[in-house]
């Protein structure tokens, strides 16, 4: 009995990639010091560095640029980017960006001053440095099944609630300006985050009354893990899931090169309406 999965699209563009050989490859690694960030892109063959920007764009998205419209100042694109962020993730503010590393750029040196503490599942690691840059520190807080290889806990990407409120109480809430949840969690693994374990870590905010932002550049891929694995959700749309995700949250950073399968762009969404206009001038 043979399952075949036709793709329901057509590829109408191809790109040429240099073949290497494996000695060729073997040199080129060492001349880098083993270190990947060192090598040229054009000597590799399969790019397993990051998942940013590396999706074909539908014939659809290519359209959509011609449209695009360069005006000075109130350009019909960014009212129906708007609009299409608004509807699926009910964020009403929209500032956007080139990508997701300028909207934390954006949000932390709002947010945060030297001193200040931020705690998230996992920071990213330009997440790590936009946060570090403002002086405060980046805190990572993993739930303890990420650290066991064997495990086969279905949510590794959460965060550690109890963790997050010893925190609290040992710092206090003045100095966590906000707390930040990655979905999926990139740096951990690319695990997702259960809509139970982002319900208690929104409980804990709202105790503190501190906002929850979501590092949502996964936020597809994480909902629709929660779809398949989290009781109660097999039924549901993955848009709606994400709704869910979003209505838990006071804001987002969002790498649109992602999820959203552009070859550039991001975005920062909020809630709060000071916030954004203070964003709106960083
Ligand atoms: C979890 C996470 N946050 C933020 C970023 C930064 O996004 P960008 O590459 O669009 O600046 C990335 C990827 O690069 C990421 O994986």
């Amino acid at each position: 009995m043979f399952n075949t999965i036709i793709e329901s699209f057509r590829i109408k563009m191809v790109e040429h990639i240099r073949m290497t050989t494996e000695s060729e490859r073997r040199e080129l690694i060492a001349k880098a010091g083993y270190n990947v960030f060192r090598l040229h892109s054009d000597d590799v063959l399969i790019d397993l560095l990051t998942d940013s920007g590396t999706g074909a764009m539908s014939a659809k998205q290519w359209a959509a640029i011609m449209r695009g419209d360069e005006s000075y100042a109130g350009s019909p694109s960014f009212y129906r980017f708007e609009a299409a962020v608004q509807e699926l993730m009910g964020f009403p503010l929209v500032i956007p960006t080139h990508q997701g590393r300028a909207a934390e750029r954006i949000l932390f040196s709002t947010m945060c001053k030297p001193g200040d503490i931020v705690p998230n599942n996992t920071h990213f690691d330009t997440t790590r440095a936009n946060v570090e840059f403002t002086g405060a520190k980046a805190v990572d807080l993993p739930c303890l099944e990420l650290a066991d290889l064997s495990s086969e806990f279905p949510f590794k990407g959460n965060m550690d609630v109890e963790g997050l409120k010893k925190l609290f109480e040992k710092e206090g809430r003045e100095r966590i300006p906000l707390v930040m949840i990655t979905v999926t969690n990139n740096s951990g693994g690319g695990q997702p985050v259960s809509m139970a374990n982002m319900r208690e870590v929104a409980e804990i905010c709202h105790a503190f009354d501190r906002p929850l932002y979501l590092d949502a550049c996964r936020i597809a891929g994480n909902a629709y893990f929660i779809k398949l694995r989290e009781p109660g959700y097999t039924g549901k749309l993955v848009r709606d899931i994400i709704r869910e995700m979003c209505d838990l949250a006071d804001g987002c950073t969002m790498s649109a090169k992602k999820d959203a399968i552009v070859n550039i762009g991001g975005f920062l969404a909020t809630r709060n309406a000071e916030l954004a206009q203070q964003e709106q001038t960083c």
